[in-house]
């Protein structure tokens, strides 16, 4: 699988070169850091900083995106917690994903799913970051998996726990929480 960011004509030449090879380096750092996490992720195979290119594994199997509507409720509810449990295991690397959206997550078989996507990912322990990437799978779920949603975001949040503690993971929920009510009352509709 080759992820190649291509250049985009809006940036000046040398800054969108930078931008490409420093994304490109920092996203292979991350699938490394989430692996030492132990959370699957696609083995790296060769990082080609000239042309701003990843060569990873390709992983087969379906996106969440597609299957998680379609499966039964005992099934969506072992992935959605090993989902949430992987969550959990960047979280308490502190590691924040950044783009947790069911696009970015293939199943493999039963409850075992892979993260891809590490572009946006950095260290963080702070828990508004970790709120922040919670409250963005929340929003997909809401949006993307509509009839799920609430039982898919249980099923997370229960994984989350039981990786990060009840403690950590009461805290990050009402980061999470408050993030919503700012989201409110500036007006965003979801
Ligand atoms: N290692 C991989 N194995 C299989 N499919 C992949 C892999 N990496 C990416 N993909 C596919 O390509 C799509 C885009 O890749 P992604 O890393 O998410 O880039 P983007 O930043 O464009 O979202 C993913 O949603 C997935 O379908
Ligand atoms: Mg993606």
């Amino acid at each position: 699988m080759f992820k190649v960011r291509m250049p985009k004509a809006y940036r000046h030449p040398s800054l969108d070169y930078r931008l490409r090879t420093s994304r490109t380096i920092r996203e292979a750092e991350n699938l490394h850091e989430a692996k030492k996490a132990a959370v699957p992720t696609p083995l790296v195979y060769f990082v080609d900083m000239d042309n701003a290119t990843l060569v990873m594994e390709y992983v087969q199997g379906p996106r969440v995106k597609e299957i998680l509507d379609k499966l039964n409720h005992q099934d969506r509810v072992k992935l959605c917690e090993g989902i949430g449990m992987h969550i959990g295991q960047l979280h308490r690397a502190s590691l924040i994903h950044g783009d947790l959206t069911t696009s970015n997550m293939i199943r493999l078989e039963e409850d075992k799913v892979v993260l891809i996507d590490f572009g946006l990912s950095f260290h963080s322990h702070n828990e508004e970051d970790m709120g922040v990437d919670l409250h963005l799978m929340k929003r997909v779920l809401d949006s993307t998996h509509h009839f799920h949603s609430q039982e898919a975001m249980m099923a997370i949040l229960s994984g989350y726990e039981k990786i990060v503690g009840n403690q950590s993971s009461l805290r990050v929920l009402k980061k999470v929480r408050e993030i919503e009510c700012r989201g409110r009352y500036s007006g965003e509709r979801l």
